[in-house]
């Protein structure tokens, strides 16, 4: 089947989507092209998942009831658990994880496993794009032999692309219709097919020369962030060192018309992205005999910021005479970031556990998060802190009623600077 008769049905919506992995990006993005008039599929081994979707239940912050269900009540939306779908889809979409393993290695086994699926169902026709954040030279190298291993050839007998996800969960201005989209392919071929998919449902596709360039892209992004990250944490140390208030550093900067970006410190990384994508890259660059030094450079100074901000606790309680062992410590905000419910490498974890470690006795605040597994145990998230010692803002989600906070905590360290507007003695900033 050439590349025609597949543009054609993508064109008229009567192309049959799969998604593969209906997480925080999967799910938003079948729910756009279900909205687009597509008949969309999505696939995940979670059943339940699948059953959540197939009862118009959102488990995903960004995407409502009210807007999930009536494409499911439509036909327009459903999911399943059973990969053989894939006889009757004309593209796929793979949105599956990408961790790290202990070693900082990539953990490919969720995209081999995806792949391995969808090549048993694989038929001529087919538009498969990996959107999962990976290392250049993923798709031409992993993905493109095990999907030609059927006999099939790319560019001809089915197209190939990848296309990086970035998705902001909780970011109600840019969401997955109107964030610009990259998207490489494998040929030429693969790529205007890719283009004209996305095209369909998303508000502005950029197509590139190929799928490394497109993996890149992604890695580029989320590496500026994490070295510039690091780069503002060390500031913030320096500034501590010399003491300057570093954010009010960092605003008078960000009054420079071109040539500077504000970035903020913060008590660590956190999420799915920030923390992990990096060290995709520097694990490939290393097989390049080319060492990731700012990479792994920033990886440490971010790792240090839990301790940093521990100790700020530790010494906010001691201008208050009281030691960290034995003190009751409440955590504000547990997420990675704010108004969402994610705690994936959430800074917050490592400082909760660096703080018990240390004697202290931990609770804590998120109504994004009402039960929170720390070292084995559930601890249920609280909103009682007038009894504790020292108050610690991680994430500063907009639920939060500061003012509130201000006048009930005894001793408040902000590592977000979320109460800046409020000059107390008591408060501590990072
Ligand atoms: N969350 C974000 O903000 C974000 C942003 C940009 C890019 N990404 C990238 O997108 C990818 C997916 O991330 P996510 O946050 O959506 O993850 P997620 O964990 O929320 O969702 C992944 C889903 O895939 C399912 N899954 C795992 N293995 C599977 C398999 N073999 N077959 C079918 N389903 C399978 C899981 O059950 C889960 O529902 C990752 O590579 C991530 O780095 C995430």
């Amino acid at each position: 089947m050439s590349a025609s008769v597949l543009s054609e049905k993508i064109s008229s919506r009567t192309a049959r989507v799969g998604i593969v992995g209906l997480g925080y990006v999967g799910l938003p993005l079948a729910v756009e092209y279900a909205k687009a008039g597509y008949a969309v599929t999505g696939i995940d081994l979670n059943a339940t998942k699948t059953e959540s979707v197939n009862a118009g239940r959102s488990y995903i912050g960004d995407i409502h009831d009210g807007e999930l269900g009536p494409l499911v009540a439509d036909g327009k939306l459903r999911a399943t658990t059973d990969f053989s779908v894939i006889r009757e889809l004309d593209t796929v979409n793979i949105c599956v994880p990408t961790p790290l393993r202990k070693t900082k290695d990539p953990d490919m086994s969720y995209i081999v496993a995806a792949t391995q699926e969808i090549a048993k169902y694989f038929h001529p026709g087919m538009l498969i794009i990996l959107e999962s954040t990976t290392y250049p030279g993923t798709t031409a190298e992993l993905v493109l032999p095990m999907l030609e291993k059927t006999g099939l050839r790319v560019g001809i007998d089915f197209f190939l692309c990848f296309s990086p996800e970035r998705v902001d969960p909780g970011n109600a201005k840019f969401q997955t219709k109107n964030i610009p989209k990259v998207v490489g392919g494998t040929t030429s071929e693969c790529t205007e097919v890719g283009r004209l998919f996305y095209s369909q449902a998303l508000e502005k596709v950029i197509p590139v020369s190929s799928t490394q360039v497109a993996e890149m892209v992604k890695l580029l992004e989320n590496t500026f962030r994490m070295i510039n990250i690091g780069l503002v944490n060390e500031i913030a140390m320096m500034c501590h060192g010399m003491d300057i208030n570093v954010w009010e550093v960092i605003e008078a900067a960000a009054t420079k018309p071109f040539g500077f970006m504000p970035f903020y410190p913060g008590p660590g990384l956190g999420g799915h992205c920030i923390p992990i994508d990096p060290f995709y890259l520097s694990w490939k660059s290393k097989q390049n005999g080319i060492e990731a030094r700012f990479i792994e450079l920033a990886g440490q100074i971010n790792g240090r910021m839990p301790h940093f901000v521990v100790e700020k606790i530790q010494n906010a309680l001691n201008d208050h005479t009281k030691p960290l062992r034995g003190s009751k410590v409440h955590i504000y905000g547990v997420s990675y970031k704010r108004d969402i419910d994610d705690v994936r490498e959430s800074p917050a974890l490592d400082i909760m556990l660096l703080l018990e470690r240390r004697g202290a006795l931990i609770s804590y605040t998120d109504p994004h998060v009402p039960t929170l597994c720390l070292d084995g145990r559930e601890l249920s998230s609280s909103e009682d802190f007038e009894g504790t010692d020292c108050v610690v803002i991680v994430t500063d989600h907009t639920k939060f009623d500061y003012a509130g906070l201000v006048s009930r905590a005894k001793l408040i360290v902000d590592t977000r600077n979320a109460l800046k507007t409020f000059a107390e003695p008591k408060i501590v900033r990072l």
